[in-house]
C-alpha cells in the first residue's frame, strides 16, 4: 500500500485528537481515531454483559463491531453509531476510556481491530490517531509523531474540553485517571505506548494548538 500515512500517538489528553482533526482537515486525508474503536468495544461489552477479562468474548466483539462514523455538520466532529445507536457522547466518557485501557491491553483484542484500522489507508492519504500507530499498525508510515505532556497539564486540558461540553468534572480525579490509564498503556506487553524509533517527539506542555500545529507541519513537510 503506497498511500501516505502521517501517524500521530502520544497519551491520554495530549491533544493528538485535536491536531489530527486538524492535520486531516488541511492535508484533505482521511482520519482514524483508533481509540474509539477500543472505546466501543468496551462500550459493546458493558452493552452486552460482556466482563472486560473475557478475552475470547472480547475479541469477537471487537471483531464483529458494528460501527460507523458519519461526519459532522460543518466538517466538525464525526458522529460515531453503534448497533445504529448514536454513542458520540457516550464513547468520550471517563469512564468509557479507562474501560478501553483495559479491554486494549488484550491482544487478542488489538489483532482483532488490526485490519479495520489498515483499511482506513486509503487514498490520497491517511492521519492516525492512537498509541501505536507508528509502531505496530503502520509501521511503514513516512511520517511519525509522538507528542507529550506532562499529566498535570494533560488532566487540565481534558477538564476544561469536558467543561465545556456541559459535563461534571473534577481536576484531581481526571489527574488520577490520566496517571491509571498511562500506567497500563505504558506497561502492557502488547503493544505498550512508546514511540517509534523514528518518530519526531514533540513536548506540548508549554505550547498552545497553533504552535503544536505548526510544529507538525513543518516536522512532515519533507516526509510526505
Ligand atoms: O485515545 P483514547 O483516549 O480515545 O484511547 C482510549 C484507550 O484505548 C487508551 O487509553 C488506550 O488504552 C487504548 N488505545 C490503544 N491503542 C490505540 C488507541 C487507543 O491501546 N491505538
Amino acid at each position: 500500500n503506497n498511500v501516505p500515512v502521517v501517524t500521530v500517538d502520544g497519551p491520554s489528553g495530549v491533544g493528538k485528537g485535536t491536531i489530527s482533526q486538524l492535520l486531516a482537515k488541511r492535508l484533505g486525508w482521511h482520519f482514524l481515531d483508533s481509540g474509539a474503536l477500543y472505546r466501543l468495544t468496551a462500550l459493546a461489552a458493558r452493552r452486552h454483559g460482556v466482563a472486560l477479562d473475557d478475552e475470547e468474548a472480547l475479541s469477537g466483539l471487537a471483531g464483529s463491531l458494528d460501527v460507523r462514523f458519519e461526519a459532522g455538520e460543518h466538517g466538525g466532529t464525526a458522529l460515531v453509531f453503534l448497533e445504529n445507536r448514536d454513542v458520540t457522547d457516550d464513547i468520550r466518557k471517563e469512564e468509557c476510556g479507562s474501560d478501553a485501557s483495559v479491554v486494549a491491553a488484550l491482544l487478542p483484542v488489538r489483532e482483532a481491530l488490526l485490519q479495520r484500522q489498515r483499511a482506513f489507508r486509503r487514498s490520497p492519504g491517511l492521519v492516525a490517531d492512537g498509541r501505536d500507530m507508528g509502531t505496530a499498525v503502520f509501521p511503514d508510515a513516512p511520517a511519525k509523531i509522538f507528542l507529550t505532556a506532562s499529566p498535570e497539564v494533560r488532566a487540565e486540558r481534558r477538564y476544561n474540553q469536558l467543561k465545556q461540553k456541559g459535563l461534571d468534572v473534577n481536576l484531581p480525579s481526571l489527574l488520577r485517571e490520566i496517571a491509571e490509564r498511562d500506567e497500563r498503556d505504558s506497561n502492557r506487553s502488547a503493544s505498550p505506548l512508546r514511540p517509534a524509533e523514528d518518530a519526531i517527539v514533540i513536548d506540548t506542555s508549554e505550547l498552545g494548538v497553533q504552535d503544536v500545529f505548526e510544529q507538525v507541519m513543518s516536522a512532515i513537510a519533507e516526509k510526505i
